[in-house]
């Protein structure tokens, strides 16, 4: 081991960690970018920095610090499912916790995963107000590993670490000081020198080593009261269903309550490797890596510039557009809302402020945060108010006739260089810029409803959309909040392009002989929030329908006909009581029999195996279309979309990686099968073919 020099001379020990002193307290900085994960070069070097620096006659405490732009961001992901090498992060921990010198973090950035759980084995902790900490392996369908389930209800007691472990969000610096997370706060940007103050206060006053393993009194108090983890996991049964992790961790805070330390240590690690190695980890922590690859553009490089947006229009302030807007005065920018009619917009205005109130009465915002928002808000009946605006979205009625007038007035009225996006969800984006004189400056910004909420936001690049302009939807994007993908002009885009396809089969399968609740079961189980018909019931059964041209050719048309027209009216393919709970209808069975039965179709039982293939495969071939149009640019695209914007369970990794699970060849076998039987809507995409026959996957394409 190298002889560490006296203040602030770096001694390099394996490059990621540095150890230096300052007077008497060891300084330890880990510097391994992007996002300090423990990988085993860090941990490696950390255990060998932390026995010199215990080694060092000089040294009376050690600090613990990160470089870069965060402390250490957890786990090194890109590990999991490798053999390890070097220790482990519980061994490093040991060495850590069990130090005879005092041990201090300082955090800033994202303390998270088994950077908490590091922080957590200190003996203190100090963080600036801005930092964030928080257990989020659940959402790589894994739990802490290293001792967080353990220690952390120790510090914050089991209910706040039910809610942090199972849910996997972070708290703020602040929060974490209240929470005894953090002992102190340092100031914003001075966290090296304020720790250092601290290490020294730790040392001057002899502080003792404070073991959280040892801290009893928080879970001492919950010992033997089941009903607290009962209730957790009623309440939260709904969020929680079909994932395995989030009872896993349920368990192991139980353990942590009700065991001695390490015999909870034990149970953490037994189920920790269970998940690590399991099914669901694995798509999840594709997805995790899928969604951060949407992001990356072959041809719109990361330094493509981008256009400043600081103010924006929308036009229309029905369903989407209000949740549109909604989104940008959440961040901050400031929204003009223009509509036809002022009853429309005095609506429109008036649901976006119940919304944001119903989030003050949860407590999840402060009245004065609603009044900011709304304050972001102009309403009017003038497009020419859109003059001033960086970019306008267009969210009006779904017809191309209404909107290329939208556009053409748009177009006049906009200033030079404004961007003007469409949120139409299956219009031609080329044929709605060809109305302005600006088709570089145009683009689809397709929001899914809620749009205040769903996380998907598919950008829609038209043959002549600029690049920058690409850059700049994507940025605001990330800047919103939503996970941005990036696709072509094609008719419903990629999200509903495959939604159809299931929709169509759903139908058929209806007339063939399952009952709509049978195909949505079958859906549900699947792990999808709810079944295509529930879904139809919930959007209202009536759009694009009309009594005076409704001519009860399809079941849906008859319901309507019926004034079954879904949640809205008590009734569509289910029944509804007040609170809204579906109950099969058999006046709806009726109906589907006597439809059938016109139709000359002899119904049969189908079985739940033919159900979700038929639903799924299509899709997934669907899929593959895009893929080889180049509508979508990779196969993850497509997973990050359906797990966004439609439901599709994390843990079943998206449709495109749920097919290679399945195995392509199978795919392809089965959709052969159903064309020959039921017609050629199942006929393979070349791709699929060529990948089959190649013996490579989407992945590889
Ligand atoms: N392991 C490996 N790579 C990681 C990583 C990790 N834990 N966290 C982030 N990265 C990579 C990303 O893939 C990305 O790589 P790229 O540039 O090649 O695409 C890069 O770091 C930057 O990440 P982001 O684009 O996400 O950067 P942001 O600034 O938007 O966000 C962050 C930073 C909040 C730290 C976010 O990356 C994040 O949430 N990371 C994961 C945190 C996490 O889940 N930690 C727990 C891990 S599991 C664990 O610790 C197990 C333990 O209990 C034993
Ligand atoms: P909506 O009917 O709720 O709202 C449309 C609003 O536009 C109405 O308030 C109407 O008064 C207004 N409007 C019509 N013409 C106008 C004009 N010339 N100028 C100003 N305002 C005008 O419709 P919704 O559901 O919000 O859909 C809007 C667009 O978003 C459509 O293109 C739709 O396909 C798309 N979309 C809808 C989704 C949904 O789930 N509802 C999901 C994603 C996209």
């Amino acid at each position: 081991m190298n002889e560490p020099t006296e203040t602030q001379t770096r001694t390099p020990t394996d490059g990621v960690v540095d150890l230096t002193l300052d007077g008497e307290i060891a300084v330890l900085t880990v510097n391994s970018p992007p996002v300090n994960a423990l990988s085993a070069q860090v941990r490696e070097g950390l255990a060998n920095t932390i026995l010199q620096a215990i080694a060092e006659p000089r040294a009376r405490a050690i600090l613990l610090i990160c470089a870069g732009r965060t402390f250490i961001a957890g786990a090194d992901i890109r590990e999991f499912g490798k053999a390890r090498t070097g220790p482990s992060l519980r061994d490093v921990l040991d060495i850590v916790e069990n130090s005879p010198k005092p041990v201090v973090a300082a955090i800033h950035g994202t303390a998270l995963g088994g950077g908490l759980e590091t922080a957590l084995a200190c003996h203190y902790r100090i963080a600036v107000p801005s930092a964030k900490c928080g257990l989020p392996e659940v959402k790589l369908g894994i739990l802490p590993g290293a001792g967080g389930t353990q220690r952390l209800p120790r510090v914050v007691g089991p209910e706040r670490a039910l809610e942090m472990v199972a849910f996997g969000e972070p708290i703020g610096g602040t929060a974490a000081r209240v929470a005894g997370i953090v002992d102190e706060l340092a100031r914003e940007g001075q966290l090296k020198e304020d720790a250092i103050l601290f290490a020294q206060r730790v040392v001057a006053e002899n502080w003792p080593l404070k073991k959280v393993r040892d801290l009893d009194n928080r879970v001492a108090a919950t010992r033997g009261r089941t009903e607290i983890f009962d209730k957790f996991r009623k309440a939260n049964a709904r969020k929680f269903r079909g994932f395995l992790a989030p009872e896993y961790c349920v368990r192991c805070i139980e353990a942590a309550v009700n065991l001695p330390f390490d015999q909870g240590m034990a149970l953490e690690l037994e189920l920790f490797q269970e998940l690590v190695s399991g099914p669901q980890s694995a798509a999840q922590r594709y997805v995790f890596f899928a969604e951060r690859q949407a992001w990356k553009i072959p041809d719109v490089p990361e330094d493509t510039p981008t256009l400043p947006v600081a103010q924006v229009g929308i036009v229309g302030a029905g369903t989407m557009g209000g949740g549109i807007a909604m989104n940008f005065a959440n961040a901050g920018i400031p929204v003009t809302i223009v509509e036809a009619r002022s009853e429309a917009l005095d609506r429109g205005l008036k649901t976006i402020r119940r919304n944001y109130e119903s989030t003050a009465k949860k407590g999840r915002m402060t009245q004065e945060d609603v009044e900011r928002r709304m304050g972001l808000l102009t309403g009017t009946l003038d497009l020419a108010r859109l003059a001033d605006c960086d970019l306008v979205i267009e969210a009006v009625f779904e017809d191309m006739a209404i909107k290329k007038d939208v556009f053409t007035r748009l177009d006049a009225v906009a200033m030079p260089g404004a961007i003007l996006a469409t949120n139409t969800s299956y219009l031609d984006v080329n044929e709605i810029a060809s109305t302005t004189t600006r088709p570089d400056h145009v683009i689809g910004m397709h929001f899914f409803s809620p749009a205040n909420v769903m996380r998907l936001l598919e950008v829609v690049r038209g043959n002549r959309t600029a690049k920058p302009v690409i850059a700049t939807a994507m940025q605001l994007a990330r800047k919103i909040g939503k996970v941005g993908v990036l696709v072509g002009v094609c008719h419903g885009f990629v999200g509903n392009r495959m939604l159809a396809q299931r929709q169509r089969e759903a139908n058929r399968l209806v007339l063939e002989g399952a009952m709509p609740w049978e195909v949505d079961r079958v859906l549900y189980d699947f792990g999808f929030p709810m079944g295509p018909f529930a879904m139809s019931d919930l959007a209202g059964l009536d759009i694009g329908w009309s009594r005076e041209t409704s001519r009860g050719e399809t079941v849906k048309e008859i319901l309507c006909e019926r004034d079954r027209r879904g949640q809205k009216t008590g009734a569509g393919f289910y029944d509804y009581d007040e609170e809204r709970r579906p109950t099969p209808s058999s006046e709806v069975e009726a109906i589907i029999l006597d439809f059938s039965d016109r139709k000359g179709i002899t119904r049969r039982p189908i079985s739940d195996e033919e159900i979700l293939e038929r639903c799924i495969f299509p899709m997934i071939n669907e899929g593959a279309k895009t893929l080889e149009e180049g509508i979508a640019i990779r196969a993850s695209d497509i997973d990050v979309v359906w797990i966004n914007g439609y439901g599709w369970p994390a843990y079943r990794g998206g449709p495109m990686y749920h097919a290679e699970q399945i195995g392509l060849g199978t795919i392809l076998a089965r959709l052969r099968d159903f064309e020959a039987r039921l017609g050629p809507e199942f006929k393979p995409s070349d791709l699929l073919i060529r990948l089959v026959t190649e013996g490579r996957g989407f992945h590889d394409f």
